[in-house]
């Protein structure tokens, strides 16, 4: 009885005070890490605002306010981890804000965690109305990088990788003609950061396209993508096939120049593509030397500026590769093709277990924290640690079995097209190229490792000679002074 006369009286309070309700978009909104953006909530009739408590609160907080405005002012009762990144205000220049019942909430500095629904909740002497609006946080990852392995069925393994997304974002594979590839997996993870690193591979054959594209993209229709030349990765794993015609002729002497000469004839295109291949490095050759002041301090680094080891009195502490013994080109690029090779071993001495050799964004030296060197970072590179083998650096890295161990390593800068490609020189074999785009300016990365008998060396690129008949002469008169 008693609450039937109380709930008649609130009910006749209410009817004979002016009520409102408030009103927000139906649909979500959605916004970029790090920005700012405004939720929009306005009082319907409109109303001034300012005599009213105006409490944004996010699910079931309520009493820890994202934002609590009373009594005329913005309150101290807050939310600590929205503390200096909120206001009230207006959601367009035509708004007249408060006065006119707009009590939209800016948000600045965003955060992945920020993603929820926000109450918009207003409330008079007589009347209140809360509404929630739903907040998307978006984040852009990085370009994928891709990753071709040579199969031994004569295919290549091409792998996708790229972090910092939010949401999870999704993976598409496409070949030149635009066709849907099919990838032969897919995984992601999710870091402490809360955002999401993708995994894709897919194996493709010559055959299969010239041209595959790995793209990722997220809700909002934004997208990241990398894209590789199946067809030039293939042709240069051809070169060691061809390089071994070059040395039985080699060893034949006279008779195989001739032999030679006459299969170039024969054959057409072959043996002039390996010239072509090494020509068509060196052609890019160029000369690098070490920025010995920008050096790490434990390294010695020739007169020249082309040689480099550690110094004796260093001690690498803690384990893994000793990261901290950057070299920095002194040659900086910001288009083109580049081309320099570096010797890692001596005659008569084993080659060298240790060492890395990339490229880095300049600005970006002295990064401290090693799961830091990553190519969304700046960093490019092929490191050799020891009895760990073989890795690069994409996010996470890539192990690879390189056998047998290079001891001279051809280095392929292309800005333009994003690709940085490594070739064994000796072996004539082109090792493996990462896909990634480059920005700002790029320099040359060494880092010659600790206690390897043999120093890192830098070498002069013999220029190739003008004709192409010129470079293949000079390719057989260095493998038989080998032989
Ligand atoms: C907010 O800003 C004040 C004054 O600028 C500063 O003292 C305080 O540390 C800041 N709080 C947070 C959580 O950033
Ligand atoms: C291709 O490489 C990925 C690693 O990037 C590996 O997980 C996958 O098994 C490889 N696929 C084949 C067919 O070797």
């Amino acid at each position: 009885m008693l609450l039937i006369i109380i709930a008649l009286l609130v009910n006749l309070f209410i009817e004979t005070s002016a009520s409102f309700s408030v009103v927000v978009p139906p649909d979500p909104v959605v916004a970029h890490v790090g920005s700012t953006v405004i939720l929009p909530c306005r009082i319907s009739p409109p109303e001034n605002a300012e005599a009213l408590e105006i409490r944004w609160y996010r699910q079931d907080q309520f009493s820890n306010p994202v934002l609590l405005y009373n009594h005329g002012k913005i309150q101290d009762t807050q939310d600590e981890s929205y503390r200096n990144r909120t206001s009230l205000t207006p959601q367009s220049d035509q708004s007249g804000g408060l006065q006119d019942g707009d009590v939209s909430l800016r948000l600045e500095k965003l955060r992945v965690q920020d993603e929820d629904s926000f109450h918009c909740y207003v409330s008079g002497e007589s009347s209140y109305s809360s509404e929630k609006v739903v907040l998307k946080i978006t984040a852009l990852g990085s370009t994928p990088v891709l990753v071709p392995q040579p199969l031994d069925d004569g295919r290549i393994n091409i792998s996708c990788r790229s972090s910092g997304w939010h949401p999870e974002p999704s993976i598409t594979w496409t070949s030149d003609d635009g066709k849907v590839l099919h990838p032969g997996g897919s995984s992601h993870s999710r870091g402490e950061d809360r955002m999401f690193s993708i995994h894709s591979w897919m194996a493709v054959s010559q055959s299969d396209t010239q041209l595959v594209t790995c793209s990722l993209s997220i809700i909002t229709g934004e997208l990241k993508e990398s894209r590789i030349d199946v067809q030039a990765i293939i042709s240069s794993d051809l070169w060691k096939a061809l390089f071994l015609i070059f040395l039985a002729f080699a060893l034949l002497g006279l008779v195989g120049l001739i032999l030679y000469k006459y299969r170039e004839k024969l054959t057409g295109k072959k043996p002039a593509d390996v010239a072509k291949e090494i020509a068509e490095l060196r052609k890019h050759a160029v000369e690098i030397t070490i920025d010995s002041e920008n050096s790490h301090p434990d390294l010695k680094v020739s007169k020249d500026g082309k040689t480099m080891r550690d110094s004796p009195d260093y001690h690498h502490t803690g384990d893994g590769f000793p990261y901290e013994l950057f070299a920095f080109g002194a040659q900086r690029f910001t288009s083109g093709r580049h081309y320099w090779e570096v010797e890692l071993g001596r005659e008569n001495t084993a080659p060298k277990h240790y060492w890395l050799i990339g490229v880095v964004k300049h600005g970006t030296f002295r990064l401290k924290d090693r799961s830091a060197f990553t190519p969304s970072s700046g960093y490019w590179f092929l490191c050799s640690d020891g009895p760990n083998g073989f890795h690069i650096n994409t996010d996470p890295p890539v192990k690879l079995p390189l056998t047998p161990r290079p001891e001279q390593l051809g280095v392929l800068l292309d800005y333009d097209d994003g690709l940085l490609s490594f070739y064994n020189i000796k072996e004539r074999k082109h090792l493996l190229t990462i896909s990634s785009r480059f920005s700002g300016s790029v320099v040359p990365l060494f880092n010659p490792g600790v206690g390897d008998k043999s120093p890192l060396r830098i070498l002069d690129c013999p220029k190739p000679a003008e004709s192409a008949a010129e470079p293949s002469q000079h390719l057989m008169s260095n493998n038989s002074s080998e032989a």
